[in-house]
């Protein structure tokens, strides 16, 4: 029986791994967690009888613990019981499936008490890659990538890496979001509700809104460096618009490895819960036969100017990293709530990174001195 914590088990990514915890007899749900989103909490907290749950206000808390009295199940709350959440003695497993830099803390923790990482939150490696990927090798954890792209990656690599077979690049596919073709002109007047309609994935409202400015796929450059310990200029972004490809790993022979499938989340998460086995998992398969042609095409880092800050981010380095993702997060909270335009994520992500002075080798309290100090100096700005 593998026993399995979730912080962010309300979500996109939290609820299709408690569909495979379902499906799968030998896993274990031991610990939850949320946000806001009580009842959902409440109901997954009946059906799973996990020991703990969390949900960030003490108010709800308070309001779980009533609902729940009749099972012996502890609700704790707040950056506290994330931590407690993700460092419990009875879980071999974390799953981040939070999103943002409010995931780093418990991450680091989970690492601190052994427990291998399900790590969907991108944002950790991002912002504290330098220190999560060597904390995780000094604790003997393995970081297992619940991101296709990086599952994609780590899928190819399996049993290459062991016998000293070096990647020599990546190619980290894009669906190109709902904007893909379109010019500036047309992103001048693009709505929440627009960028919100992803072609081919059903995700968070945060991930949709960064894929739709690219913001995500550079993310996910500045997340495969570390995973992968790939230089940047060896990191490459590919147009894939149907998601087939989900991404590919060439070799110093020049051979190119992909993997390929339907886009289907439960399939990452799947493999990073069983890793190295497979297990069976029912959905569409692949049908050769129905697809007339894959295409691959280049990005418009004219347009979509999130690569270009993601590449720019990691060649100035340090904190520099801290505060593309922190001003992104602020930005992307900004467009949901209605009171910036879509091209504004671009401006005050831009403005930031021009404002900051890179701290080399951030530690963990810079990187949190940092996201505020964005997070300020965008309060200032908006309220300009
Ligand atoms: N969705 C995907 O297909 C996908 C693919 C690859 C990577 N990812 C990454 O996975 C992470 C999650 O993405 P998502 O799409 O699943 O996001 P989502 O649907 O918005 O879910 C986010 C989860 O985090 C919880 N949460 C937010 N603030 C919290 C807090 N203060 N304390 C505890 N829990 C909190 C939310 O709880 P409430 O809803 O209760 O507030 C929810 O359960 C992100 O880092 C994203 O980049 C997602």
């Amino acid at each position: 029986m593998k026993k399995i914590a979730i912080i962010g088990s309300t979500g996109s990514i939290g609820t299709q791994t408690l569909d495979i915890v379902r499906n799968n007899k030998d896993l274990k749900v031991v610990a939850l967690a949320a946000g806001s989103n009580v009842e959902l909490l409440e109901q997954q907290a009946r059906e799973f009888l996990p020991d703990i749950i969390g949900i960030w206000s003490e108010d709800k808390a308070g309001k779980l613990r009533h609902a729940l009295s009749e099972f012996n199940i502890r609700v704790v709350s707040g950056m506290e019981g994330l931590i407690e959440i993700a460092a419990m003695s009875a879980s071999d497993i974390l799953v981040t499936a939070i999103v943002g830099m409010i995931g780093i803390r418990p991450t680091v923790e989970a690492i601190k008490a052994g427990k291998d990482i399900a790590l969907a939150n991108k944002e950790t490696l991002v912002t504290a890659g330098h220190i999560i990927m060597p904390l995780a090798k000094e604790h003997g954890v393995k970081i297992l990538p619940v991101d296709s792209e990086h599952s994609a990656i780590f899928q190819c690599i399996h049993g290459e890496e062991s016998i000293g077979n070096k990647i020599s690049r990546l190619l980290i596919t894009a669906s190109g979001g709902p904007f893909r073709g379109k010019d500036k002109a047309y992103l001048e007047h693009v709505t929440v509700e627009d960028a919100l309609k992803h072609p081919n994935w059903s995700m968070g409202k945060k991930i949709t809104i960064d894929s739709a400015t690219l913001v995500n796929k550079g993310l996910e450059v500045i997340e495969a460096r570390w995973l992968f310990d790939v230089m940047p200029e060896n990191i490459e972004v590919v147009i894939q618009p149907q998601s087939i490809i989900h991404s590919m790993v060439e070799f110093e022979d020049g051979s190119v490895k992909a993997q390929l499938g339907t886009p289907d989340m439960k399939l990452p998460i799947q493999y990073a819960l069983f890793y190295p086995q497979r297990r069976y998992l029912a959905g569409d398969r692949l049908d050769f036969k129905a697809l007339s042609e894959i295409i691959i095409d280049k990005p418009d880092r004219e347009t979509f100017k999130g690569l270009d800050f993601a590449y720019n981010a990691l060649e100035a380095g340090g904190s520099m990293p801290t505060v593309f993702n922190a001003a992104n997060e602020r930005a992307v909270a900004l467009f949901l709530e209605g009171r910036i335009k879509f091209l504004d994520i671009y401006n005050i992500i831009d403005a930031c990174m021009k404002n900051h002075k890179v701290i080399e080798h951030p530690s963990l309290s810079d990187i949190f001195e940092t996201e505020k100090n964005v997070y300020e100096y965008i309060n200032q700005m908006v309220r300009r």
